[in-house]
């Protein structure tokens, strides 16, 4: 099997480590299975990203549903991080992690009845809805809950990501969005309607896009489609980019935080409107290892764990003293072993 390793992992003559510290002495410490995360690698991600979009107004909202352990969502909440969170447990977790509800945007297709209510009545930062029956299903919870939710709809660009296409949403074909054309009229019959108010306009076309390019036609038509709705005098607050950069797995060169903002800016500069992030597997996919005393043990955890996993799953942040405390219902085990660093989440 070819293996590939990279930063924050390296092959050391205790076999592999994270940071310098070998995963096997991790493993002694806290037992398998084991997850095991650089808290250094994550806080680098986010801080690229963040540092390449500081001339311009930005909010990095990360999605919740590349990794949601609570250590490492208060870790990026520390470095300024916003939300996003795909489900009303989504939602619930970020809270756990400190989050408050402006924090927080609601992504997602399919949103149940329920989650509407929740987020609504937690008056989310902004609820993306992804078709014009969302809306008026927002709309007709709201003022069932007397409030107003601030909502940006999520257009479909018809955009190639070049992605796997199983992790494409931009195309005409994939059934994310609305249609880009459809987009002005369905903002302008709506603006209206009581429970609603229009704060931003979303688009996110795929996930582990590896070129610059696709993202930037994605900036120009969000862009495009933010001056259109100023021309219709709909007061937006935002423009929301969505996730989708990509990171490498054989070594093979990736879309530099720079090169994304370099790319996707000019557009944005145009419509003048803050803008929206919601990376994910960017921030913490090169972080982690999941370390296992052998595959076929790994191969029964996993399905028996599938449902109770993150109720039953203990975050720890080595290198502080040995004690349990608890914290917004999940236990965090503190470890003695000196390590630095790293956050340790076992099963
Ligand atoms: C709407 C939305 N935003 C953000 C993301 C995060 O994408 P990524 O992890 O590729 O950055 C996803 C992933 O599916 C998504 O659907």
């Amino acid at each position: 099997m070819r293996t590939h390793v990279s930063a924050p992992y390296s092959q050391g003559k205790h076999g592999l480590a994270c940071d310098g510290v070998p995963l096997a002495a991790i493993a002694r410490d806290v037992g398998t299975p084991v997850f095991v995360y650089s808290a250094q690698a994550i806080r680098d991600a986010y801080t690229g990203i963040d540092r390449a979009f500081a001339d311009y107004p930005h909010a990095i909202h990360y999605a919740l549903k590349a990794n949601s352990t609570l250590a490492l969502l208060r870790l990026l909440r520390g470095l300024g991080s916003r939300a996003d969170a795909n489900s009303g447990g989504e939602i619930r977790v970020a809270f756990r992690a400190g989050f408050g509800p402006a924090d927080i945007v609601f992504t997602g297709v399919g949103k149940t009845r329920d989650e509407l209510e929740f987020a609504v009545a937690q008056d989310v930062g902004t609820i993306n809805a992804e078709s014009p029956g969302e809306l008026d299903r927002i709309a007709a919870v709201a003022v069932a809950a007397g409030r107003t939710a601030r909502v940006a709809l999520r257009v479909n660009p018809d955009i190639d990501a070049k992605t796997h296409a199983n992790i494409s949403t931009g195309l005409r074909i994939n059934k994310f969005g609305v249609a880009l054309e459809d987009a002005r009229a369905i903002y302008r019959d709506r603006r209206d309607l009581k429970g609603l108010r229009f704060v931003g306009v979303h688009v996110h076309i795929g996930s582990q896009i590896t070129s610059a390019e696709p993202l930037q036609r994605a900036a120009q038509a969000l862009a495009g489609i933010a001056l259109e709705l100023r021309d219709d005098g709909v007061p937006l607050e935002h423009v929301d980019l969505g996730g989708g950069l990509g990171i490498p797995y054989e070594g093979q060169p990736m879309i530099a935080p720079s090169e994304y903002a370099a790319a996707v800016l000019p557009a944005l500069r145009r419509c003048g409107l803050p803008v929206v992030l919601e990376p994910g597997r960017a921030i913490v996919g090169r972080s982690g290892a999941l370390v296992s005393p052998n595959a076929s043990t790994i191969a029964r955890r996993r399905i028996s764990c599938t449902r109770p996993w993150s109720r039953n799953r203990t975050s720890a942040l080595v290198g502080c003293t040995l004690t349990s405390t608890r914290s917004g219902g999940s236990s965090m085990k503190r470890c003695t072993s000196g390590l630095r660093s790293l956050i340790v989440a076992t099963l």
